[in-house]
């Protein structure tokens, strides 16, 4: 299977509660590098256009005031396969649903305050990369 890169960030709900660490530990003991990381206050609109293609569904404004209401952590992972890992370590959007062990079955607190993002697709995680790093930033 190819290298990958993917987008992660790490939600203000895991931030505030200092889960950073734990998350990454989640993601280096499944095979995936943090090649790139930066703690950042995204305002509403910055949220806004990272999460435009939700803009007509019904949760798109409180996930927007959510992302912007503390830090988040964002970072690019990278791996073998590194966007299907990086899903399978965060399991399912409803944490109701996650398998036991992922990050979401273990910190989520609810669909929308569920502690991570990871990119969808190779080619989406390229256009999520490229909203947060430059390239002088990854470091593989
Ligand atoms: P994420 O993977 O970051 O992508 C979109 C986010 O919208 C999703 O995780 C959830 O946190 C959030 N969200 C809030 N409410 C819902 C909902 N009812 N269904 C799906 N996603 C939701």
């Amino acid at each position: 299977m190819a290298i990958e890169r993917t987008l992660s960030i790490i939600k203000p709900d895991a931030t505030r509660r200092n889960l950073t660490g734990k998350i990454n530990a989640k993601f280096e003991e499944a095979g995936l590098r943090i090649v790139a990381q930066k703690r950042i206050h995204l305002s509403k609109a910055q949220a806004g256009v990272f999460y435009a293609v939700h803009k007509d569904r019904p949760f798109y404004d409180e996930l927007c005031d959510f992302m912007a209401s503390e830090p988040v952590v964002v970072q690019v992972l990278e791996g073998e396969g590194a966007v299907m890992k990086n899903r399978e370590v965060m399991g399912a959007t409803n944490p109701a649903e996650a398998e036991a062990g992922t990050v979401r079955a273990e910190f989520a607190l609810s669909i929308g305050e569920n502690s991570v993002h990871g990119s969808d697709a190779p080619e989406t995680a390229a256009v999520e990369i490229a909203y947060f790093f430059s390239g002088l930033e990854l470091v593989g």
